[in-house]
């Protein structure tokens, strides 16, 4: 079935590194409205909004302390109704990130929970006693140190599966459930058009692992009740709406994605699933040097492809604003020309497979990773909780491995801000940024990419247009091609009779023996590529897009003007 969801590109914008209007260092609404034909130029039709609500701001805005205000530091209702209008006008849609496993401390349900053993809001957090005078489980959080912290007023632990300050709501409790629909019913009236739902997977928590016997605890992730959380919010709120939603999905198999998203019962339109940007985990996780592996990613993308298949519409993204920069991650930054190359063959390969395409901001200029140098450089609790962790508690890495580490994996790199100009603060802020800009905005920026005709910019506007214009590339089945071959990804799209061959170079080597004239379709021509030259076999990070048809009818589908 068609669905402009399933046609839709999709810009994430992460507002405090976006624009700043006021000259305070961080971006704010009013800055994404004075941006808006840039993203109209660009081409994308959804901006995925992270948090812009009231927060203390302990983890970007993670951490929510009202959902129906706006943080002031990002502007006011008002602005983001402009925001919304503006948007609209420009045939742009925008989707709130619902932010629902936990809220921050200072919620107003939190301070009341915490009030009192018998206040009638204890039940919406999880609460334990402790176990020998010690936290209930060994638990422990996705930001390091125990899941548990003790309430010292009331005796009790609470359970935090992030930072301390973000307590994980009791979706058991169904007055929990009742005020979150109501919420989200309010933001959907006022017109957003979906949410990307955060850490949607972990709304139902396994009983074991909350046990308060002093045991191990356990995952947290997938629980039991998810999908009937979800289908009680399909009904009551989701599918009264013409909609998106994403569920952020960390830990799920492609079963999973179908329970949550199939076409047949699944509540969401669609999930994000982790496992093509997790190649590069070790034994701490996502902290390490190690590089991603090819093969793996390759087996990765094209298994979610194939298994989602005829089952569940799946999402495509490279990074966002907890992953690094994808061209540092898994193209090359050695130097321009390869950057350049290795950029906009990742496009290729994002936009060519099946799926909703995800950009995060700055992708499009092939933004890279910042070069943390200290420590008191670093803004993400994640990064800060890890350092202390492992560097100063586990002495498992020395401070340089570790800030090794972070340069490599750590979330800031993904939220300097934006570069729209080779001018002062890079045309991010007439103030102090929050956080340190890139020093490469000089040659990496939006005023340069827009005025050069074979930007990664401009090609990845050419890969948006194509989409608009071939329905093979948003509906067409995938099918693999080379699976034994660990330099290229290779697979073909079919509509119909219209075929598209999509051939990527993941490797800085040219393939003199890569073979491409069998894999060709009939009556081929040459859709897209990242080379301007014509060249018989792949160079270093080339790309190819062939289109054509499956039968030598006389049809054709592009004829390469
Ligand atoms: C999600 C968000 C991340 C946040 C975490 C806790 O993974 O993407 O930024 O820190 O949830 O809300
Ligand atoms: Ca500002």
């Amino acid at each position: 079935m068609k669905a402009w969801w399933k046609e839709a590109v999709v810009y994430q914008v992460y507002p405090r590194s976006f624009c700043d209007s006021n000259g305070d260092g961080i971006g704010d609404i009013p800055g994404i409205t004075s941006k808006l034909d840039y993203l109209k130029e660009l081409g994308i039709d959804v901006i995925w909004l992270s948090p812009v609500y009231a927060s203390p701001n302990v983890d970007g805005g993670y951490d929510i302390s009202d959902y129906r205000a706006i943080a002031p530091e990002f502007g006011t209702m008002d602005d983001f109704d402009r925001l919304l209008g503006e948007a609209r006008a420009r045939g742009i849609k925008i989707i709130m990130d619902l932010v629902v496993n936990h809220t921050s401390d200072q919620h107003e349900w939190f301070v009341q929970s915490k009030s009192g053993r018998d206040h009638p809001k204890r039940d919406w957090y999880i609460w334990r006693d402790g176990f020998e005078g010690q936290e209930p489980n060994r638990m422990t959080s996705v930001f390091s140190g125990p899941a548990w912290t003790l309430d010292p007023f009331t005796g009790q632990y609470f359970l935090h599966l992030f930072a301390r300050e973000q307590p994980d709501l009791n979706w058991e409790n169904p007055e929990v459930r009742g005020a979150i629909f109501e919420t989200m019913r309010w933001w959907l009236d006022k017109g957003v058009d979906g949410f990307r739902m955060d850490v949607i997977n972990f709304i139902s928590k396994p009983p074991e692992a909350l046990c308060a016997d002093g045991g191990p605890g356990g995952e947290c992730v997938n629980g039991p009740r998810v999908c009937a959380y979800l289908e009680e919010m399909h009904n009551e709120v989701l599918s009264r709406y013409d909609i998106m939603t994403v569920g952020e999905t960390h830990g799920i198999t492609p079963d999973d994605a179908v329970k949550y998203a199939g076409y047949e019962s699944g509540a969401l339109s669609m999930v994000f699933q982790f496992e093509h940007v997790n190649t590069d985990a070790g034994p701490y996780g996502k902290w390490t040097t190690m590089k991603y592996s090819r093969p793996e990613l390759k087996r990765i993308l094209s298994q979610w492809q194939t298994e989602l298949d005829g089952r569940a519409w799946g999402s495509l993204f490279w990074g966002n604003h907890d992953q690094p920069r994808a061209v540092s991650r898994f193209g090359d930054t050695s130097d321009a020309e390869a950057w350049e190359k290795s950029a906009k063959m990742l496009a290729t390969c994002l936009m060519m497979m099946k799926g909703t395409p995800y950009l995060y901001q700055g992708d499009e200029l092939g933004m890279t990773n910042l070069d943390i140098r200290a420590l008191d450089e670093v803004r993400d609790v994640e990064t800060l909780n890890a350092y202390r962790d492992l560097v100063e508690e586990k002495h498992i890495y020395t401070r340089g491995e570790m800030m090794a580490c972070i340069r490599k994996a750590g979330r800031d790199n993904a939220r300097s801000p934006m570069q729209w100009s080779g001018g002062p603060n890079a045309g991010f802020t007439s103030g102090t940024p929050w956080i340190q800009i890139n020093g490469n905005y000089r040659d990496i920026n939006a005023e340069a990419q827009r005025q050069d005709s074979s930007s990664i910019f401009r090609y990845y506007q050419k890969l948006i247009q194509l989409r608009k214009q071939f329905p093979v590339m948003v509906y067409g089945r995938y099918e693999p091609l080379l699976p034994d071959d660990d330099r290229v990804a290779a697979f073909r799209r079919v509509e119909g009779d219209d075929v598209l061959l999509v051939v990527c170079n993941f490797t800085g080597e040219a393939l003199p023996d890569m073979e491409l004239t069998n894999l060709l379709p009939a009556q081929a021509g040459l859709l897209i590529g990242n080379y301007s030259e014509p060249a018989e076999s792949l160079r270093p990070y080339e790309a190819r897009v062939y289109a054509g048809k499956s039968a030598a009818s006389g049809a054709v589908l592009y004829d390469g003007r």
